[in-house]
């Protein structure tokens, strides 16, 4: 799924073509009809889709029951599983959000519905997905395979801008990391991650370089480490000093199995 250039979808395409990849791209799917990805799933012959959420966002405006609820979505339990809002948020907002949302997710699974794969990679995907998307893909919640690349050394700097706000904040290191997808913004369970040093001279333009080199590096290894069945997701908690428990899961990586 994409939004945008594409480039971390051209660095998986090419990771299938040279065999980096054990595996191949059987549909591209964008939320963005300009998308300059679109252009490169068709220079390599692989079909794919627009679901068009600013043309959805502008029919809710102008008419709410234009874009109706998928029958099969309660909006009741997805507002309670979803932990893209705080508790207080914006009744109105929130209820905006989960209908434009809810339905081009319906669309976007009729779509896909066309296709057997095994793990949808979101490569410069910039919208989020409720629990209703995630739920109808993750259909093993012991074996998740929803992907996320994002541009900052997670759990800094969630959110839209990662180098810009790494940048902004003075770090001296940057990074990415890949991702499994829930129910939050950028929370999921860490794969993998890549670094780079930031120095007084670098602008914001070279860090995205930097980052973005590193991110075309980073998607195939870990998509590759997915192909070979290699993460495994782990459940951790650990009692603090102050009684407090801390619960996560995180994924473990297998060693390379000896050829
Ligand atoms: C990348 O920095 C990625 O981390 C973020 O979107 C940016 C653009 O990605 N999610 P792409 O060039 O469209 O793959």
């Amino acid at each position: 799924m994409i939004s945008g250039g594409g480039s971390n979808l051209q660095a998986v395409i090419d990771a299938c073509e040279t065999g980096d990849i054990h595996g191949g791209i059987v549909f591209v799917g964008s939320d963005n009809p300009d998308a300059f990805g679109l252009k490169r799933a068709k220079r390599h012959g692989i079909p794919s889709f627009v679901v068009d959420y600013a043309k959805v966002i502008r029919r809710y405006k102008a008419d709410p029951a234009s874009v109706p609820l998928p029958v099969d979505a309660n909006l009741g339990a997805l507002r309670d599983k979803t932990r893209l809002f705080p508790p207080d948020a914006d009744p109105k907002r929130v209820k905006a959000f989960m209908a434009t949302r809810l339905f081009a997710e319906a669309r976007m699974i009729e779509e896909m519905a066309a296709y057997s794969f095994d793990l949808l990679i979101l490569a410069g995907f910039m919208r989020n997905l409720t629990p209703y998307f995630i739920d109808r893909i993750n259909i093993d919640p012991e074996l998740p395979r929803i992907m996320n690349i994002h541009p900052a050394l997670l759990p800094a700097f969630p959110g839209t801008d990662g180098y810009g706000d790494t940048y902004r904040y003075g770090s001296r290191i940057g990074g990415c990391t890949v991702h499994f997808v829930d129910y939050g913004e950028d929370t999921g369970a860490i794969i993998g991650q890549r670094a780079f040093e930031i120095t007084d001279r670098d602008s914001l333009e070279e860090i995205k370089k930097k980052g973005l080199n590193l991110e075309w590096e980073l998607y195939p290894a870990c998509i590759q480490m997915f192909a070979e069945g290699r993460l495994l997701l782990e459940k951790r908690s650990h009692t603090l000093k102050n009684g407090r428990t801390f619960r996560r899961t995180i994924v473990r990586c297998l060693p390379e199995s000896p050829s």
